[in-house]
C-alpha cells in the first residue's frame, strides 16, 4: 500500500521510523513533505534516507516541493496527514484532508483541529467517495479507544465517556501531589520534558482535553458537538493546598473529561477522586472509561503522547485500511 506523509515533526518522524523498522508491513512511502520541501517517487522512497536528510539539512526533500504538489501528483493510496494542529480553523490540514478525500484517497490523521471542527463533513465526504477516514492518533496517543468504540464494542450503546485525556495536566497534578511542587514548577518541568503543546495554555486550561472529548463524543454519538458546547475548567488555578486537602481524605485531583448525552453533560474539569479510582493514573498516562450498555465499564489506559506511541496509532489505522479496502478489494 502506497502512503504519502504530510508533516515531518515528531509524529511524522515516528511514522517514518516504523516504516524503516518494519518493511514487512508493506507500507511503501511514495511521497513526503515538510514545511520547506518534499519528495515524490511512485517507485518508493527509503524512509531512512528521508530521516537522515531531515536530520542533516532540516529538509526532507527538494526545496519548494509542497504538500499541494504531493496531493496534485496523487501517487498514493493513503494520505497520512500529521502537520501541526490549528485548533481554531483546522487549517491547512483541513484543506489537505478534504482534497485527498475528494480525489478518492483514504486519509489517516493525528490532527485534532480538523477532526474536532469538521468531523461530520469529513465522514460524509469519505462515505460518498467510498474511502476511509481514520484518526485514532488524535485522542489518547497509543490507546486504541476509537477502535474500541467503532469495532471492539460494536453492538453496545455508550452511556458515557469519562477520561484523563491530557498528559501534561496529569503530569503536573501528579508532581504537585507527590512532590509538593507548585503549579508553576510542575508546568516548567512538563515543558522541559516536551509534553506540553507549543502553547501550553491549551493543555492547562483544559482546551486540549476538551477537543479530544469532542472527537470521542462525535465518534460515539454523532451529535455534531463543538468545542463551544463543552464546559471547560482547567487546572491553572489549582493550588498545592487543594491537593493537600484532597490528600487528607485519601483522595487526589485529576482533570476529568466527561460526556453523557443521557445526562446532557459534556465537560472538562478538575475532580476530587479516591486514590483507588481507575482514572487516578500517574504522570503523562491517559485513560478512558467507556460505560456501555452490554459490556459495562471498559477502561483503557496507556501512553497518551510521544512520537513512537502516536505512530503506533497511525500504523494501526493504515493496516486496518489495507485489510478492509486494499487486500479484500
Ligand atoms: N499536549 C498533549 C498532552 C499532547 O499533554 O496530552 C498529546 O495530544
Amino acid at each position: 500500500m502506497r502512503i504519502a506523509v504530510l508533516g515531518l515533526g515528531a509524529v511524522g518522524k515516528g511514522v517514518l521510523r516504523v516504516l524503516a523498522e518494519k518493511p514487512e508491513l508493506g507500507l511503501v512511502l511514495t511521497g513526503v513533505a515538510d514545511s520547506a520541501s518534499g519528495w515524490i517517487d511512485p517507485d518508493g522512497i527509503d524512509p531512512g534516507e528521508v530521516l537522515d536528510r531531515k536530520c542533516t539539512t532540516n529538509r526532507c526533500g527538494t526545496a519548494g516541493l509542497t504538500a499541494d504538489d504531493i496531493l496534485d501528483a496523487g501517487e498514493f493510496d493513503v494520505l497520512v496527514e500529521v502537520t501541526p494542529t490549528n485548533a481554531s480553523t483546522g487549517e491547512p490540514a483541513l484543506t489537505y484532508i478534504r482534497r485527498a478525500l475528494i480525489s478518492g484517497h483514504h486519509v489517516v490523521t493525528s490532527n485534532k483541529g480538523p477532526i474536532a471542527i469538521a468531523h461530520a463533513e469529513l465522514e460524509d465526504l469519505a462515505r460518498e467517495q467510498g474511502v476511509a477516514l481514520r484518526y485514532e492518533a488524535t485522542v489518547g496517543g497509543a490507546i486504541p479507544v476509537i477502535h474500541a468504540i467503532r469495532s471492539g464494542l460494536l453492538g453496545n450503546r455508550a452511556h458515557a465517556i469519562t477520561g484523563v485525556l491530557n498528559g501534561t495536566c496529569n503530569y503536573i497534578l501528579t508532581r504537585m501531589d507527590e512532590e509538593g511542587l507548585t503549579y508553576d514548577q510542575a508546568l516548567a518541568e512538563a515543558r522541559e520534558l516536551g509534553y506540553a503543546e507549543a502553547d501550553p495554555t491549551y493543555d492547562v486550561r483544559g482546551i486540549d482535553a476538551a477537543i479530544k472529548l469532542v472527537i470521542l463524543a462525535n465518534t460515539c454519538w454523532n451529535l455534531g458537538v463543538t468545542l463551544n458546547d463543552v464546559s471547560i475548567t482547567g487546572i491553572d488555578c489549582l493550588t498545592v493546598d487543594a491537593l493537600r486537602l484532597a490528600a487528607d481524605q485519601d483522595c487526589t485531583i485529576r482533570l476529568i473529561a466527561e460526556a453523557s448525552p443521557e445526562r446532557g453533560q459534556i465537560r472538562v474539569a478538575p475532580r476530587v477522586l479516591p486514590r483507588t479510582h481507575p482514572l487516578v493514573i500517574e504522570g503523562t498516562l491517559n485513560a478512558v472509561t467507556l460505560s456501555m450498555d452490554l459490556a459495562g465499564e471498559v477502561t483503557l489506559m496507556g501512553r497518551g503522547a510521544g512520537s513512537r506511541e502516536t505512530a503506533s496509532a497511525i500504523v494501526g489505522d493504515l493496516l486496518a485500511i489495507r485489510d478492509r479496502f486494499i487486500e479484500c478489494g
